[in-house]
């Protein structure tokens, strides 16, 4: 069975739904560590209920963002996973780090990427007035929150919709499709071949998310 380190920041709604679906068998993965960059992090307490092993590394304590990181890959190789997610983890990675993991680090991003890199995707998808919007998983390159992608999620945005509402939308696909995503990677359907994502995975049936929904005949 493949082991997974996942790296949290915050609330760890998405760490949640790995631990849940990897306590089913719907997972196929062991979780070695959840490993947070804020030691307030709730997602530490859930992963320490769920009997995971849990890890800080404190950004504050560093000078410089590749001493931080350099201490960070020693912890997390220090549970040789074979893959690493991050799931809400808000710090921007060195080009060392990134390299040191290609083709087996991956990222969850609440937007339909290369729309809305960065923060506050949900209000900027408002602000757009985008009639579509949604949520990536790619494998980590250099660039902030980008790189090759391997499942998108899209939902409507609605008449209405304020930043929570169309976050929380957003939210429930995230814990659907990043599940999904760490189960073909650890079944071997899922890699990063000179720099193009290949898997074997059912492509989705034709047909499309028309928003706002559109009826030509009455
Ligand atoms: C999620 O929406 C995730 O997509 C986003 O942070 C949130 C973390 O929530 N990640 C990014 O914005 C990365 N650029 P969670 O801690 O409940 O999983």
């Amino acid at each position: 069975m493949k082991s997974i380190v996942i790296l949290i920041s915050g609330r760890g709604s998405n760490m949640e739904s790995l631990l849940g679906a990897a306590a089913t068998g719907a997972l196929p993965v062991t979780v070695a560590a959840v490993i947070s960059n804020r030691p307030d992090a709730k997602g530490l307490e859930t992963a320490a209920a769920h009997g995971i092993s849990t890890r800080v590394v404190d950004h504050r304590q560093f000078s410089s963002r590749e001493a931080f990181d350099e201490v960070l890959a020693g912890v997390i190789d220090s549970f040789s996973p074979d893959l690493v997610v991050l799931a809400g983890f808000m710090r921007i990675l060195s080009d060392g780090f990134v390299t040191h993991y290609e083709g087996r680090l991956i990222n969850i991003h609440p937007s339909l990427l290369p729309s809305f890199p960065g923060l506050h995707t949900h209000l900027r998808a408002l602000e757009e007035g985008v009639r579509v919007h949604g949520c990536t998983v790619h494998f980590v390159t250099t660039a902030l929150d980008h790189g090759p992608i391997v499942v998108q999620a899209a939902v409507p945005v609605l008449d209405g919709d304020d930043e929570a509402s169309l976050a929380a939308r957003v939210l429930v696909q995230e814990h659907t499709i990043y599940p999904l995503a760490v189960r073909w990677f650890a079944e071997g359907r899922l890699r990063l071949i000179d720099g193009r994502v290949e898997f074997d995975a059912p492509q989705a049936s034709e047909g499309a998310l028309i928003s706002p929904l559109a009826r030509i005949s009455p």
